[in-house]
């Protein structure tokens, strides 16, 4: 199985002018107003301040001086308030951590109107929960120059729900408005003369009835993007001011052809239409948009070539139309005057037909480039291009020559990822920050990393020998490696995992899973102390997972799967881990009650063991299968692209469930596994476990275990998978049983349960495989008849010689069974993205 990780790009693209403002102090003698001192202590009053931003707002200090106020060098009035929160991408999760930021709500319209003299105020990324604007505040000050804001920026406050713009009539200064990631759904009567306005990703569902209402014949920019309208391009958009010079409705839903009355906008420098459903020819009259800078159309379902007038569109910077349906031929004619072009994105599959010149110099040199092609050579123009730092290579085939690494040693990302490159890479030394070559041909030995490489995948290529080329015999070793991501698994590696770590020590991510490597884990391997997902699996690696790995105090995916490894489970593994995979090894003793401390844990994979004693009584401790919130599960990798874009890696593990083996990837954080199935496992189920609702899947089969299985069990309302076949349980099936709607796949059988299989329940639905090898089970879809005269009262009382007589309370005749089982349909949306 594949296990390498799925992928897919995304953009947090809401482009916006990114507007840094020194919160300077102002100069010693400047005392502020006693009346802004008093509305800025006001607006600290409905602040959540959990990491003491405003600890400088004293009553002691001149309040020009406290942290994001910013006064005027003559009045001493407050004119800018500056306190956005920075957040960094955490690596291994989707959720910024804005637990320092600013939260609580903001009393916009008391600030308003006492600092008569501000007219900046950036509130972004913090975490507010509420804003208020009264009204009343607004009247009683009459208004008309009530407000001096200018611009105002409260994107990012990704929690508040803002469901009145009204007030933003009181704000007649008003000229930049940041809205982004705020949820706006709720107001749909809004209106502004505004000569900027930023709303992606405010989950508005309808453009035309809030919009086309709206004044907005200074409108110089229009941003729309990553909402959820449903319809046509809207013709409203035809009559906003010729004057306008950007629009950008990208991540929408928006459908249709792309209407001439486009031309009205004539003044338009930016059209930004990515990721649509938009259809129909690429009109060949775009061309006559002189003006254009930025056009994007790629990700959308438009037909046909790319006009030739293109190659008119001298301003051009960025023509992206890849990831569409097009077809004909590209030339040099197509970028004739493109002397600006720095972005391409023309890959088409099957790709477009290349008939370019031989002796074709293009006039501009790309920065980006995204392109795919019918073989077997490069365009010869691409060495041309000496300033690529982004090349994007999809489903074509060519011979890498040594002119093609040199060439590419200077272009900083690299994805040339399902390709047929045929090239021994045995002498190849990468040079690239990222470089993404996994599903090619790549053939001989590993290649050699320069200190620059920090993302390497080559999964899945026919690579052979030993892993030492890529980590020992590293010509340019001086101990300041950057890697980070490493995944050569699938492939035909073998030896052992070698004693270079120490040069690795920034690495997060290591797949070495399905080759064929040998030997021990070298205790060296501790040395990766930010080693966050190690992947060994299907090898022939054996001995005891060394104590010294708990170093590697950041590990959230340890999978050792099907591999010789023999020894105790390891007890040392850090409580935040997510999933431990030990399956198909030799570990023997018993489960560590260590586990249970592993309050993070989602999957715990130690089937096909030697483990023997009991089942720890403490699962029910692993928090996170207590809750089944997937988000919070996400094992995703990010790979900063530039200062907006993020490859995502979302982490994979191949897991059975439901008597299939799957290799989870994009959705692993759904499945919530426990499977401790073929080992010596015996006593009870620990009944404290059944609170572990959360769960998706469990599997106890083939153990030694007794006992019986509580009714609790109906609690587990999120299980899909169950398996206890193949135990000594007895008892009678719960009714609770019944209760899991979900659940489509359940095994009892080969046990010595007893009595009816409660009937009238989906329980029915599944086949007698389910149910077989219980001497004393009956009712459907068994064959065999229940026969007894009174109805169970406690199936507790069952006693301990296993006298089920008591229990054949029914004379049942079955009928077939036919009843559905319950799945839980999960949708993803795949973006692959160019910008930045
Ligand atoms: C406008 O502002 C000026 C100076 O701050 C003030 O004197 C005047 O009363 C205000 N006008 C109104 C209508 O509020
Ligand atoms: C829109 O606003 C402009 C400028 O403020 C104004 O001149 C124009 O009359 C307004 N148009 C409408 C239809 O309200
Ligand atoms: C666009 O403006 C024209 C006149 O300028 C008007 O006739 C038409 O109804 C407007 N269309 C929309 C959709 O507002
Ligand atoms: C490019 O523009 C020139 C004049 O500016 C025009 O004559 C020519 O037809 C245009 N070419 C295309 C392919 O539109
Ligand atoms: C794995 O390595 C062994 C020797 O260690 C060799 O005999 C075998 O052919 C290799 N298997 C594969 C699939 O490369
Ligand atoms: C499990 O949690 C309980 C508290 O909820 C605690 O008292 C107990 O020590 C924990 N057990 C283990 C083995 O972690
Ligand atoms: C999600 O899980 C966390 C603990 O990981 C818990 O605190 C939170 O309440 C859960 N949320 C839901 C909606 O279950
Ligand atoms: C449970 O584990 C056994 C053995 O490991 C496997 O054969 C079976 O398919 C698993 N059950 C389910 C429902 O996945
Ligand atoms: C349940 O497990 C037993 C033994 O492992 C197997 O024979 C049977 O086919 C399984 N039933 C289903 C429905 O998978």
């Amino acid at each position: 199985m594949n296990t390498s990780p799925s992928e897919y790009a995304i953009i947090f693209a809401w482009l916006l002018c990114a507007i840094m403002f020194n919160t300077g102090m102002c100069s010693l003698n400047i005392r502020c107003s006693q009346k802004d001192k008093h509305a800025l202590l006001n607006f600290k009053q409905g602040v959540i301040d959990p990491s003491s931003v405003l600890s400088s707002w004293s009553t002691q200090q001149d309040c020009c001086e406290w942290r994001g106020v910013k006064c005027d060098n003559i009045t001493s009035r407050v004119t800018h308030l500056s306190l956005s929160c920075s957040t960094t991408l955490p690596t291994y999760t989707d959720k910024e951590d804005k637990s320092h930021c600013l939260t609580g709500s903001i009393h916009l319209s008391l600030l308003l109107v006492e600092l008569e003299f501000l007219n900046y105020l950036n509130l972004r990324n913090n975490d507010f929960l509420a804003i208020q604007f009264d009204s009343v505040h607004s009247q009683y000050c009459h208004c008309a120059n009530s407000s001096a804001l200018h611009y105002l920026d409260l994107s990012y406050n990704d929690n508040l729900s803002i469901n009145s713009l009204q007030w933003i009539s009181s704000m007649p200064s008003l000229e930049y408005l940041y809205l982004t990631g705020i949820d706006l759904h709720k107001e749909t009567n809004w209106l502004q003369f505004l000569s900027e306005l930023d709303m992606g990703g405010c989950q508005l569902k309808d453009l035309s009835p809030s919009i086309q209402y709206a004044n907005f014949t200074s409108l110089k920019s229009l941003s729309l993007s990553a909402n959820e309208f449903p319809s046509d391009l809207p013709k409203w958009l035809f009559n906003l001011s010729s004057g306008i010079s950007s629009i950008e409705l990208y991540s929408n839903s928006l459908k249709g052809k792309l209407p001439k009355a486009l031309l009205n906008l004539k003044h338009l420098e930016v059209l930004n239409l990515e990721d649509n459903k938009l259809s129909g020819p690429i009109p060949y009259w775009l061309g006559k948009l002189e003006h254009l800078r930025y056009l994007a159309l790629n990700l959308n379902k438009f037909s046909g070539s790319i006009p030739t007038s293109f190659g008119n569109l001298s301003s051009l910077t960025s023509l992206l139309v890849g990831h569409n349906q097009l077809s004909g031929v590209v030339s040099e004619r197509n970028f004739a005057k493109l002397s600006k072009l720095r972005e391409l994105d023309i890959y088409s599959s099957p790709p477009l037909i290349f008939d370019f010149d031989s002796y074709w110099v293009p006039p501009f040199q790309l920065q980006r480039l995204a392109l795919a092609f019918a073989g077997p050579n490069l365009p010869v123009w691409l060495y041309t291009q000496r300033s690529i730092e982004w090349l994007d290579i999809y489903e074509s085939s060519f011979e890498a020559q040594g002119k093609f690494w040199s060439f590419v040693s200077r272009v900083a990302q690299l994805y040339l990822k399902d390709n047929l490159i045929d090239v021994n890479m045995s002498k190849v030394l990468l040079n690239s920050t990222f470089i993404y070559m996994s599903s090619n041909d790549l053939k001989g030995g590993l290649p050699q990393l320069s200190s620059n490489v920090a993302f390497l995948d080559i999964s899945n290529n026919s690579l052979s020998g030993t892993i030492s080329p890529l980590l020992c015999d590293h010509k340019m070793l001086n101990g300041k490696n950057n890697l980070e991501y490493l995944d050569i698994s699938l492939n035909h590696l073998s030896g052992g995992l070698t004693n270079c770590w120490k040069n690795w020590k920034s690495l997060v991510h290591v797949n070495f899973g399905s080759n064929n490597l040998t030997g021990k884990i070298p205790t060296s391997m501790s040395l990766l102390s930010n080693l966050t997902s190690l992947h060994l699996h299907e090898n022939k690696l054996y001995g005891d997972i060394p104590l010294a790995l708990q170093n590697c105090h950041s590990l959230l995916i340890f999978n050792v799967r099907e591999n010789n490894f023999s020894g105790n489970i390891p007890n040392w593994i850090p409580h935040g881990a997510k999933a431990l995979q030990l399956r198909s090894n030799h570990f023997s003793g018993v489960i560590p009650t260590q586990i249970c401390l592993m309050s993070s844990l989602i999957i715990l994979d130690v089937a096909d063991n030697t483990i023997s004693g009991h089942i720890p009584s403490c699962l029910h401790n692993i928090t996170a299968l207590v809750f089944n919130n997937a988000s919070y599960n996400k094992l995703t990798f990010f790979f900063p692209i530039d200062g907006f874009s993020y490859y995502i890696f979302e982490d994979s593990l191949e897991l059975v469930t439901k008597g299939q083996t799957i290799d989870y990837g994009m959705n692993l954080h759904f499945v919530s596994l426990i499977d401790m199935s073929s080992n010596n496992l015996s006593g009870i189920i620990p009944p404290q476990m059944f609170s572990l609702i959360g769960l998706y899947s469990l599997n106890f089969s083939h153990n030694k275990l007794t006992g019986q299985i509580p009714n609790e069990i109906g609690n587990m309302k999120n299980l899909e998978s169950l398996d206890f076949s193949t135990n000594q349980l007895r008892g009678e099936i719960p009714q609770g049983l019944s209760n899991l709607s979900f659940l489509a796949s359940l095994n009892l059988s080969f046990n010595n349960f007893t009595g009816k299989i409660p009937s009238g329940t989906q329980l029915q639905g599944f086949g007698a495989l389910s149910y077989i090898g219980n001497r004393n089970l009956c009712g459907p879809p068994l064959t065999k008849f229940c026969l007894q005269v009174s109805e169970p009262k406690d199936t507790k009382a069952i006693d301990e010689d296993g006298d089920e007589s008591a229990f054949w309370s029914w004379f049942y005749i079955g009928i077939g069974s036919g009843f559905g089982t319950g799945f839980l349909g999960v949708s993803y949306k795949f973006l692959y993205d160019l910008r930045g």
